[in-house]
């Protein structure tokens, strides 16, 4: 089973890069935070996001298809998993440690089924994929994290580089699988470099292992 492992902060390209990598190699790719905000948008839309045994109780019930789009008990929320109200939830929903149990088995049953993949989110190489055969860090300056968001989806870059600091912050320092540069990680600073570029390192840090 070949397993990459993406983690790295918000807005250090890892959803093209992990799109475009699967591309290139022929495998699936899954994009973990997609997870983490559907369960989000459904406890919001229950009224019930601080209240945690409930939050897992949703989360262990859902049915999710995260693929090109993102189907929450069948609806399609690709566009609304991204609303800034989950943006401002999610952090609160992924330090729920049952919702992350749920969620990471969910994550391994999917990497099964589809033997492998290139997996992305903040805590794969270090607690979901410890032995993945690549694990890869991403990560850019804030700066150049806000400019991306801001051209991807438009807005204010000052607004977003706090938004990005403070998701940051929350990630980094919760209790269960915080984001932090997995052991044996490779690390990928973006700032200056092209997609294509990224791939090209990606690739070869992967051929670099799979001859040793
Ligand atoms: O990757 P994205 O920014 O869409 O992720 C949204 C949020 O989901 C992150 O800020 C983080 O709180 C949570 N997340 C996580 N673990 C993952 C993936 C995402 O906690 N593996």
């Amino acid at each position: 089973m070949l397993v990459v492992a993406i983690d790295g902060p918000a807005g250090a390209g890892k959803s093209t890069i992990a799109r475009a990598l699967a591309e290139r190699l022929g495998i699936a790719h899954l994009d973990t935070g997609a997870m983490y905000r559907a369960v989000t948008l459904a406890a919001l839309r229950a009224g019930l996001h601080g209240d945690e045994p409930a939050v897992a109780g949703i989360a262990r019930r859902m049915t999710l298809d995260v693929g090109t789009h993102v189907l929450l008990d069948g609806e399609d929320v690709t566009a609304k998993v991204r609303a800034p109200e989950v943006n401002v939830a999610v952090s609160v929903v992924a330090a729920n440690s049952a919702v992350r149990d749920e969620l990471r088995d969910r994550q391994r049953a999917w990497a099964a089924a589809h033997q492998g993949g290139v997996i992305e989110g903040r805590d794969i190489g270090s607690v979901v994929f410890p032995d993945a055969r690549l694990k890869l860090y991403l990560t850019a300056s804030p700066r150049v994290r806000a400019a991306r968001r801001v051209a991807e989806h438009g807005g204010d870059v000052d607004a977003i580089e706090a938004d990005i600091a403070r998701r940051d912050g929350h990630d980094e320092r919760r209790a269960d699988g915080p984001l932090t540069r997995p052991d044996g990680a490779e690390v990928v600073d973006t700032s200056g470099m092209t997609i294509d570029e990224v791939l090209d390192e990606i690739e070869r840090l992967l051929g670099e292992r799979e001859s040793r």
